[in-house]
């Protein structure tokens, strides 16, 4: 901790000199989740909590999209991304002529469109989810079929939950889709006692496998719960980091996928978006008021 306490004091005195809060994704690094975020949580609770922030700049401590829909929320306020390469497989997958492709292909489906999606895919789309809603949304438009991109894995588990038809996108996120369905059966046999948590990211096959499926936020409910003594979470490594932190009691087992998005996002980094003011995220003015209809549908669904 030594090693950071510098970074961090800086950080924290940018943030009262600046008024900025940070916003932290579930998947950042123990020392920026725990020692310098505001907010924390899966992307359904910052988009949700980016709303009407009382503060002049908001630092993204997440990846592209997710500083995007915080710029959506708040047009007024400078929002900052430490690094512009924090992007991410899924939002890179589609475009804004692939989803009015799609339309043309399907007249009068909705389009419900994962947040992890660039603001021009948000802006082309009905209404936005999150891993934590996703069932939810596709279930509270009452029609027999979607379209649902950009994610394929997150799709089909939908379809498998309500069975909606649903039309795919092959959108995949590079962390969750290395994950198989032996490397669970082999952790099982090596750790009988332990609760499997896949996200839902994760190939279908990987989610039947498991105890429990959810979004990031889901996960660490689960695991506060305090009912089991040992779990498995299927999805990016620092989610583990941040949850033994807090819950010493629970071992657990850790297979480690990184997210390399999320790992450009260091304390050095956001000091020195800080100290320089970069970089600014900005939305051309067209897309403005269609990405951010989209995501305030999901919010009031
Ligand atoms: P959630 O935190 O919404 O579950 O999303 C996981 C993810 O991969 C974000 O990039
Ligand atoms: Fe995208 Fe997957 Fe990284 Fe999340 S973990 S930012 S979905 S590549």
């Amino acid at each position: 901790w030594d090693l950071f306490a510098d970074d961090i004091a800086a950080i924290l005195e940018l943030k009262r000199r600046r008024r900025a809060v940070i916003l932290a994704h579930n998947y950042q690094t123990p020392e920026i989740f725990h020692c310098i975020a505001d907010i924390r949580g899966d992307s359904l609770a910052l988009a949700r909590d980016a709303q009407g922030l009382d503060a002049e700049v908001i630092v993204m401590a997440g990846v592209h999209f997710m500083a995007e829909t915080a710029k959506l929320m708040n047009p007024d306020r400078t929002v900052l991304m430490p690094s512009l390469e924090a992007g991410c497989s899924l939002a890179d997958s589609i475009t804004a002529e692939d989803v009015r492709a799609l339309r043309r292909a399907h007249p009068g489906v909705p389009v419900v469109t994962y947040v992890n999606s660039t603001a021009e895919v948000k802006a082309e789309s009905d209404i936005c989810c999150t891993s934590a809603n996703a069932r939810r949304i596709v279930e509270s438009l009452g029609v027999p079929r979607v379209i649902m991109i950009p994610d394929e894995f997150l799709a089909q588990n939908v379809q498998r939950e309500t069975g909606v038809e649903i039309i795919t996108w092959r959108g995949h996120c590079e962390v969750h889709e290395r994950f198989t369905p032996q490397e669970i059966r082999d952790w099982r046999a090596d750790n009988p006692d332990v609760a499997v948590l896949a996200h839902p990211e994760c190939p279908p096959g990987v989610v039947a496998e498991a105890d429990f499926s959810g979004s990031t936020a889901a996960m660490s409910d689960f695991v506060a719960e305090g009912a089991h003594r040992k779990v498995l979470l299927v999805t990016e490594c620092s989610m583990s980091d941040n949850l033994a932190a807090a819950h010493p009691e629970v071992e657990f087992v850790r297979p480690c996928n990184l997210c390399p998005h999320m790992k450009r996002i260091t304390l050095r980094a956001i000091r020195h978006a800080l100290e320089t003011m970069s970089h600014e995220v900005t939305i051309p003015a067209h897309l403005v008021a269609g990405g951010r209809r989209a995501v305030e549908r999901m919010l009031a669904a």
